[in-house]
């Protein structure tokens, strides 16, 4: 799994680490599930979800490499996912991108405004993101089998 925030260069991470076939972003799987890049309500983030869910679940059975790229970190969607990936069997690694929230804001106005995500989510995204960051550093055993965390600023 992927947590940054939005902006914080977890598609250029994993670009760098996987091939295109391996990574499986929620804004895909929303846009799938609703044709519309700028839903972002609660029961398409579910059905995108549940896209992933499945994909990743096909993909690991067969032992294949599979990224989840989505800015969604909380604590229970980190888990399921997790947990999916454990009952297929697999080692589950959470990659961190950590950004300032000033990059991951500076970096909106350069999109297509249908792909700009509001300050505030994106505050609320790095806020949650900081968080598993500072609980890292603290020492608290994570739950994954592998925790990187990067920066997403350097090159
Ligand atoms: N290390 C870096 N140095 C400079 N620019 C970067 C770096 N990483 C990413 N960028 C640039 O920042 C922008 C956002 O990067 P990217 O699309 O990878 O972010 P993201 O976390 O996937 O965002 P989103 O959640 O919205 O998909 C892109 O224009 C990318 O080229
Ligand atoms: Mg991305």
């Amino acid at each position: 799994m992927l947590a940054g925030a939005a902006g914080a260069g977890k598609s250029t991470w994993a670009e760098r680490l996987w091939s295109p076939s391996q990574v499986f972003a929620r804004d895909w799987a929303r846009l799938a599930v609703s044709d519309r890049p700028d839903d972002v309500s609660p029961d398409v983030r579910a059905d995108a979800d549940e896209v992933l869910a499945t994909i990743v679940r096909l993909r690991l059975r067969r032992g294949l490499p599979t990224a989840v790229d989505s800015t969604g970190a909380s604590e229970s969607r980190l888990q399921r996912f997790r947990e999916l990936g454990r009952a297929c069997g697999a080692r589950c690694g959470l990659l961190i991108v950590d950004t300032p929230v000033s990059v991951c804001l500076a970096r909106q106005t350069h999109r297509p405004r249908l792909e700009q995500v509001p300050e505030s989510d994106v505050r609320g995204q790095h806020a949650i993101v900081a968080d598993l960051i500072r609980r890292h550093a603290a020492g608290n055993p994570a739950p994954w089998d592998t925790v990187r965390i990067v920066s997403g600023v350097t090159p």
